[in-house]
């Protein structure tokens, strides 16, 4: 088992691997409603942007993987020239609440919950975009794991990590297993996402 930063584009069989844990465990996000040219294009702008990261676990085969964003902000600004694309794909999957999401996010409605203190927390903190693990692996110690070695590889030198989630046992896994913390809210439909952070430096 092995934790690697991907710094050139993924293979066919890489590129398949991770489609099929973004397409399970990750069912929800944009990335997880995209085609495969899209997830692909998607994937390919993470690895080649110098505010990007992407990290897999491989054993030899990708079993997990994660995203992450130097500033949230910049997850917007790097997908600039898919957003036709994505819009398109979305549409006509009739994803409605996963485009009301990004109309939300652009329009900065999501994060009126939130004070203007741990906004700017946010605003200047690494981000976790997405992780996931296989299903088969998890509840093994591997996402926990993953994410210190992620957050002690990381070039991105900021003082916290933040992430959000929708659902309790991803929840507990950041606060029990790695000590973030909820500081907030941030509007999204169907469910608000609870805001995390880490102190990290
Ligand atoms: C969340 C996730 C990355 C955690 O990875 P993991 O390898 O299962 O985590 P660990 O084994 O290090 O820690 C397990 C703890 O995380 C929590 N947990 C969250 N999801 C879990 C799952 N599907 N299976 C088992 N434990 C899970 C539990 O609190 C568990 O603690 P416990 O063993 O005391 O019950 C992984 O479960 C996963 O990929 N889930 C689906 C995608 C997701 O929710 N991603 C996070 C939001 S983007």
């Amino acid at each position: 088992m092995k934790f690697h930063l991907v710094n050139k584009s993924l293979d066919k069989d890489q590129f398949s691997e991770i489609l099929t844990i973004i397409r399970s465990e990750n069912g929800s996000s944009v990335l997880g409603n995209l085609s495969s040219k899209n997830t692909r294009d998607y994937l390919n702008i993470v690895v080649e942007n110098k505010n990007m990261e992407l990290f897999v676990i491989l054993n030899p085969n990708i079993i997990g993987y994660a995203i992450i964003a130097s500033k949230p902000d910049n997850l917007t600004k790097n997908f600039e020239k898919l957003k036709f694309k994505i819009f398109i794909d979305l549409f006509f999957k009739l994803k409605f609440f996963t485009l009301t999401n990004i109309a939300i996010s652009l329009l900065n409605i999501d994060t009126l919950f939130l004070d203007k203190q741990n906004k700017h927390l946010i605003n200047k903190s690494v981000n976790l975009n997405l992780l996931a693990i296989e299903k088969k692996f998890q509840g093994q110690g591997l996402g926990s794991s993953f994410l210190k070695f992620i957050i002690q590889s990381t070039k991105f030198k900021t003082d916290f990590i933040t992430c959000e989630t929708d659902n309790l046992r991803s929840t507990n896994f950041y606060m029990k297993k790695l000590k973030f913390n909820i500081i907030g809210n941030k509007i999204r439909v169907p469910k608000i996402f609870k805001v995390l952070i880490k102190k990290i430096n």
